[in-house]
């Protein structure tokens, strides 16, 4: 495993309760917390589906699910079999938690998205939400979603918007180059003994290693963060950037 990904690993492991208190994920209230799923009649009007409004009767596979609640939201959106990556054991141990309180079936396996313990053409579509930012080699990670689809499968990668990632949270300046090294250390917290490695791609780049992968990329959304809550709400008065970029490809 690259050595960003093994402090990733540390990281989400170190940080999983404290993020995942963020989307509510405590059961403990007895309410199902929010599983948004990019599958659904609701987010095909923000987020449209080339082909599928919905995955019912679908195998799909999400890769760095952390903890599962897209996953349990298309297990509960009738997909036939949904199985779920993820590189960290914490985030696997709330996802796991997750899908036995909603009761649902889903898999959940501990690896890499660059290396899928899965066979060829076992699924019919695929998403990976806020992961493949953390990815260092895209391309070996794109290959393994488009070897595990089946012919005309769909993918759903969405990644931190990168006009985002150019702004400084606290001034809301620009504060990084978008051409420059895409490579960048996080710290989530100084108590943590890692920090999370991302990789800021540019959408053309992004657009790229999905053609080169074999996907013909169907559709770029990228969400109003004013206006929808998968692009991040915001309560800001002057200008936002995008939170989210989101890119629908078909399995060519
Ligand atoms: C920001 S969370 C997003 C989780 C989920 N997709 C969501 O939208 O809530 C990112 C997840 O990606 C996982 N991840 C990061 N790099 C990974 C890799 N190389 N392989 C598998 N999972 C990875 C992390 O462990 C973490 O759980």
């Amino acid at each position: 495993m690259a050595d960003d990904h093994r402090e990733n690993r540390r990281l989400w492991n170190e940080w999983s309760d404290t993020f995942q208190g963020l989307w509510n994920a405590d059961t403990a209230d007895g309410e199902l917390p929010p599983t948004p799923t990019p599958f659904s009649a609701d987010a095909s009007a923000r987020d449209p589906l080339p082909d599928a409004a919905s995955p019912e009767g679908l195998d799909v596979v999400e890769l760095g699910c952390g903890g599962g609640q897209g996953t349990v939201g298309t297990a509960l959106a009738g997909a036939e079999r949904v199985v779920s990556v993820d590189l960290s054991e914490e985030q696997l141990r709330h996802a796991r938690r997750l899908r036995d309180f909603a009761g649902v079936d889903a898999a959940f396996l501990q690896t890499d998205v660059t290396r899928l313990p899965l066979p060829d053409d076992a699924f019919d579509a695929a998403f990976s939400e806020w992961a493949f930012q953390m990815v260092a080699d895209l391309d070996a990670a794109l290959a393994e979603a488009r070897r595990v689809l089946r012919p005309g499968g769909s993918f759903l990668l969405s990644v931190p918007h990168p006009f985002g990632e150019l702004m400084d949270d606290e001034t809301g300046e620009l504060a990084r180059d978008y051409h420059a090294d895409p490579r960048r250390r996080v710290t989530i917290d100084e108590a943590y003994d890692a920090e999370m490695v991302v990789f800021d791609r540019t959408v053309s780049e992004l657009h790229q290693a999905l053609t080169d992968a074999g996907f013909a990329v169907d559709r770029i959304v990228e969400p109003d963060p004013r206006e929808s809550p998968a692009g991040g709400e915001t309560d800001a008065d002057g200008p936002v950037a995008p939170r989210d970029l989101r890119i629908w490809a078909t399995v060519e």
